[in-house]
């Protein structure tokens, strides 16, 4: 059996052409962060700066997710983040099911590699097609789904989250929850540690 290196997940990236979106790209963008984070935000797949920059969530709606992380204090080179994805869909059209599950093998072997105790879903099409097809993200968001010992939970995409600012209340919410968590399991001592305030 062939060991899984991130080696050998960045060759498999590179070469895939298991779908179609690989013909009208730029870059692929496999996706970035600390390769043993323990925790791991997914989205639906690279937009117009990410498919120029190679690089995932780093237009507007990246940039949000960056000040959402910020406000619970995560430095995003903390955590890893990809998406389903690693091709961006033309125009930004969500990515149809045969692509996301020809992308499945790329995001399990990220998952096998990073390992990460807690996973962050964002928007439906993370959540979709990693909880099934029944997750609905406005009925579910901000609850946690345990799956082989890791902690999952959908929230809103931040790109809904700039069309729609009234979603960022419950989105904040979700960050406090995530953040609850966080601290629960410590997974982050370093910044969520206990009080050694024995006065
Ligand atoms: N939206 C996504 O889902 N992923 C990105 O990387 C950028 C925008």
């Amino acid at each position: 059996m062939t060991a899984i290196t991130w080696e050998l997940f960045n060759h498999q990236v590179a070469e895939c052409r298991r779908c179609g979106l690989c013909g009208g790209i730029h870059h692929k963008v496999p996706g970035q962060g600390d390769p043993h984070a323990p925790l791991m935000l997914i989205g639906e797949g690279p937009g117009q700066v990410e498919d120029e920059q190679g690089l995932a969530f780093v237009g507007p709606a990246g940039q949000l997710l960056t000040r959402m992380l910020a406000a619970i204090s995560l430095p995003r080179d903390r955590v890893y983040i990809c998406n389903v994805v690693k091709c961006r869909p033309p125009n930004n059209r969500v990515p149809t099911a045969e692509e996301a599950a020809a992308c499945m093998m790329h995001l399990r072997m990220q998952v096998s590699l990073v390992r990460p105790k807690v996973i962050v879903l964002l928007g439906s099409t993370a959540a979709k097609n990693t909880l099934g097809d029944t997750l609905r993200i406005t009925r579910d968001r901000g609850q946690w789904f345990e799956r082989n010992g890791v902690w999952m939970m959908p929230t809103y995409h931040p790109s809904a989250l700039l069309r729609d600012p009234s979603k960022k209340r419950e989105a904040w919410e979700d960050m406090q929850t995530l953040r609850d968590k966080l601290m629960e399991l410590q997974l982050y001592p370093d910044l969520y540690g206990v009080s050694n305030d024995h006065a």
